[in-house]
């Protein structure tokens, strides 16, 4: 069965089927599936959220050491200029790759609302943090359709390699604003719509001006973005009216 065979059973807003969510390191390019996207690491993505069936091999994909090279999770903590004591939101928590990096850089006084509709991963993500002895997280079973937190709460919010799986995405984006406080940000870190070394294949990805359409839609401007990601935009966005 080819990687993607069965992804038409989840067709979704962008007219195409079911879109992969599995980020990590991927296989080589020579080593890809007859359609020159296939990703044969990253698993069939017929599972819940669009997330692929195999979740251990996603977990292990989305910690990965290695994707620390292209990633560069320091260098955005370094941008996104958290202060101590911030409210952030990681949406889309996943297995945690940002949330442990999140709390340490807003420190106890700060807090990271951590959601993830995918208890599975809700479960490996309570995990690492006891491991971890951290107790400024707090993990959240959030919705599909919304991220189940409270209004005017977040400094910032964080969405990383997840907006392609919102099944609708100016809808969710329109609640995601209203989490923030005066000042807050959303930040959206997603996979360019080409060929990359890692990354779901190319027909799953929501490229940086769709997404920006869509953005403008929920009421939201660009304010910054950056370009030092090799795979990857990084757009900040504020509301664009001022509360
Ligand atoms: C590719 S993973 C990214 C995980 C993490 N942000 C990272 O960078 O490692 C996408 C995550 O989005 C979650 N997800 C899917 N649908 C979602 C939704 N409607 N709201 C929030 N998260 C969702 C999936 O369950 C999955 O954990």
């Amino acid at each position: 069965m080819d990687e993607h065979g069965k992804h038409d059973r989840h067709g979704d807003r962008h007219g195409h089927a079911d879109r992969h969510a599995g980020h990590g390191p991927s296989t080589p390019v020579h080593q890809r599936g007859a359609h020159g996207h296939g990703q044969p690491g990253h698993g069939h993505h017929n599972g819940a959220y669009r997330n692929p069936e195999d979740l251990d091999a996603y977990v292990k994909r989305q910690l990965d050491p290695a994707r620390a090279e292209w990633q560069k999770p320091d260098r955005v903590l370094r941008t996104l200029g958290l202060r101590r004591g911030a409210v952030v939101a990681d949406i889309g928590a996943g297995a945690g790759f940002w949330v442990l990096k999140l709390a340490r850089a807003v420190g106890r006084e700060g807090h990271v609302y951590a959601v993830e509709p995918e208890p599975q991963l809700i479960a490996v993500l309570r995990e690492r943090l006891t491991t971890a002895r951290m107790s400024n997280v707090s993990p959240v079973l959030g919705r599909d359709d919304d991220p189940m937190l409270p209004a005017g709460v977040c400094d910032v919010v964080l969405i990383v390699n997840t907006y392609h799986h919102f099944p609708d995405g100016p809808a969710f984006l329109r609640k995601v604003a209203r989490l923030l406080r005066r000042g807050g940000a959303i930040v959206n870190i997603d996979f360019a719509k080409r060929e990359t070394p890692v990354g779901p294949p190319v027909e799953h990805r929501v490229a940086r001006e769709d997404f920006l359409r869509d953005a403008r839609r929920a009421g939201l401007r660009l304010v910054a973005e950056h370009d030092f990601l090799p795979h990857q935009y990084f757009l900040v966005l504020k509301p664009s009216r001022v509360r």
